[in-house]
């Protein structure tokens, strides 16, 4: 075959058009597909809804309500996370703040008596962290509860739904808010807080 003798046939119109509505049909079920897949692999990997952009949040060693404590006994954030307004860190707090009410109150339900099983064991919960950021970045909680409080003239406890949500109404605690660098950035140009790299990395 000489060089160029070969003309490959041009596709008509018509069939061009053919063929992108047959692509876009195929495209579908390719998709459905795609999604079936990452739905059975998180679902395998324990987190069905993380496809969708829900994760539930970890089970904790014990099953401890926020809805119960904060809603309806009306203790404040504070009260347990001590520490929210005076440092770095929150702080969860220790068994013994459990058990100035759980010496009494709950017993006969399953997961008080795990409390008390514990107390009475002298170890401390191993309670998984539901939020953390890296090594190399640091936060700390009482710079952003004091100056939302004092500009919003609203009470410490009132300015934690801004990042974490209605934990309050958390049966199970779980992320609310991405908390990614472009997140805490976007948030301190719109306040006028430091962006500068040494803000948050070491
Ligand atoms: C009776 C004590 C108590 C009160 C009151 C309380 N918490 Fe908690 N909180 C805990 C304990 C214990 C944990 C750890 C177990 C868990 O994650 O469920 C926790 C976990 C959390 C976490 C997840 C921490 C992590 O690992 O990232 C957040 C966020 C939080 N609490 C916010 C709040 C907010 C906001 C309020 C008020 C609306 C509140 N808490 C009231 C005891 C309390
Ligand atoms: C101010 C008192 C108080 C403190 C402090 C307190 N609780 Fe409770 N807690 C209660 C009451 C009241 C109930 C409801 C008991 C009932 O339904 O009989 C309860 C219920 C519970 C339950 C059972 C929930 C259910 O429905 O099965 C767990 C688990 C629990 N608390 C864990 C904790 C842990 C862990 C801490 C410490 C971080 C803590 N509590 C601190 C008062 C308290
Ligand atoms: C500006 C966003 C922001 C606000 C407001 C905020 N948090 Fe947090 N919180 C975070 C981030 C980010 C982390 C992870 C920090 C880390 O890994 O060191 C965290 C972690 C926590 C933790 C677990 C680790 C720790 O510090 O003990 C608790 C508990 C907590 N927050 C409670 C609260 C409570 C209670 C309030 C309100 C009084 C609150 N937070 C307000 C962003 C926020
Ligand atoms: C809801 C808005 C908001 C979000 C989200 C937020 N910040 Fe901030 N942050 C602020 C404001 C406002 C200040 C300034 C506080 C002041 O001037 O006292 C601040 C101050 C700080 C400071 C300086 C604290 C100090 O000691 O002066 C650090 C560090 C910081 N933020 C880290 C972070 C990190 C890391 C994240 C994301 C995980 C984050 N912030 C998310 C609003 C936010
Ligand atoms: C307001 C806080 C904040 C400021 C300011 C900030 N960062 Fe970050 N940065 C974070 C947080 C939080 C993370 C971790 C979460 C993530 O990966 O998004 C992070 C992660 C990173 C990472 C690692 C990304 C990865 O994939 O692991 C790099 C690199 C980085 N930042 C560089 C910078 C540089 C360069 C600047 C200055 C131009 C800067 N950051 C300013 C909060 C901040």
């Amino acid at each position: 075959m000489l060089q160029g003798d070969f003309q490959p046939k041009k596709p008509t119109r018509k069939q061009l058009i053919k063929l992108s509505i047959f692509g876009l049909i195929g495209l579908v079920p390719l998709t459905a597909l795609v999604f079936f897949f990452m739905f059975l692999f998180s679902a395998w990997l324990g987190k069905p809804m993380a496809v969708f952009g829900y994760d539930e949040g970890p089970t904790q060693p014990i099953a401890f309500p926020h809805t119960r404590h904060v809603q309806e006994l009306g203790l404040d954030c504070t009260f347990c996370h001590r520490n929210v307004t005076k440092g770095a860190a929150a702080t969860i707090p220790p068994v013994g703040l459990c058990m100035t009410c759980h010496k009494v109150v709950g017993e006969g339900l399953p997961e008080v008596e795990k409390l008390q099983a514990i107390y009475d064991s002298g170890k401390p919960i191993d309670w998984v962290r539901v939020h953390r950021v890296p090594d190399h970045v640091h936060f700390n909680h009482q710079a952003h509860i004091l100056f939302f409080s004092q500009r919003d003239a609203i009470a410490p406890s009132q300015v934690c739904a801004t990042c974490h949500g209605d934990v309050g109404g958390m049966v199970k605690v779980k992320q609310a808010r991405y908390l990614k660098m472009a997140d805490c950035v976007n948030c301190h140009r719109d306040n006028g807080a430091p962006t500068d790299c040494v803000t948050c990395h070491y």
